[in-house]
């Protein structure tokens, strides 16, 4: 793996207002993790790891602390330079899939590509690459609430490595399937990230399989302790 890390995080701090209090979800977080390395992230219910992971990808700001990506000070970047970083190099795939339900399956996964620009004959041809490996090619002109859950899902996987990228968050992305369909998501996203030579960063309630991961954290109290 190369010295530059892809993602660096330092005393990351995250509060909330909720009502007349504060909630301190986020405390003092230091995190890196270099390129194509598998992290896996699991804690209780409420220990702030959504949050973290939303930082880290850059969906929201830290209320304080540094966050690098290839030691390129993110916090220093506007929205707008952020966002395109995000579209370029960041994949979300979620519990509840956010696929759009009036676009079709093929045109979903098209989605990302489509907002950054790109020539829309090479982007249909790599959807469909990707809708064939997620093993959704035969679904392509269906409707998302035409499909089953784990369905759902491997189209939003397909979905989020449209643009080809750097790191793959993934937020407790097998927590509405059955075990079966669990593992087959995993063995997906993980032969994709070795193929790839992509970085994943899992957070899960579930145990999850050593193969599935090179990393192991756990977050208690927006406290994160390496395993
Ligand atoms: N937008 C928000 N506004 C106010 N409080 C929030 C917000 N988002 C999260 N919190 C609070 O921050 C804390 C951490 O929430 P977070 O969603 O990160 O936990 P989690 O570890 O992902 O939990 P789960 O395993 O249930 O998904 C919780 O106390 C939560 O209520
Ligand atoms: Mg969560």
């Amino acid at each position: 793996m190369s010295d530059v890390k892809l993602i660096r995080a330092e005393k990351v701090n995250k509060k909330f207002k909720q009502g007349p209090s504060m909630v301190h979800a986020v405390k003092d977080v230091d995190f890196e993790m270099s390129p194509g390395e598998k992290v896996y992230l699991y804690g209780p219910s409420g220990a702030g790891k959504s949050t973290l992971l939303d930082i880290l990808g850059n969906l929201t700001r830290a209320s304080s602390g540094k966050i690098f990506f290839r030691d390129k000070d993110v916090c220093k970047m506007s929205d707008k330079k952020r966002s395109l970083m995000r579209n370029l190099c960041f994949g979300f795939v979620f519990q509840f899939y956010y696929l759009l339900p009036e676009l079709t399956v093929l045109e979903n996964v098209m989605l990302p590509s489509r907002i950054i620009g790109k020539n829309t004959r090479g982007i249909k041809d790599k959807a469909m690459g990707l809708l064939k490996r997620v093993k959704m090619d035969h679904r392509i002109k269906h409707k998302p609430l035409e499909l089953s859950g784990g369905e759902a899902q491997r189209v939003s996987i397909a979905r989020a490595l449209i643009n080809s990228p750097e790191i793959l968050f993934c937020d407790e992305p097998t927590g509405n399937l059955d075990s079966a369909m669990a593992s087959s998501i995993y063995e997906i996203v993980n032969d994709i990230s070795r193929e790839e030579k992509m970085s994943l960063l899992i957070v899960t309630h579930h145990e999850l399989d050593k193969t599935y991961y090179d990393t192991k954290y756990l977050m208690k109290d927006g406290v994160l302790n390496r395993q």
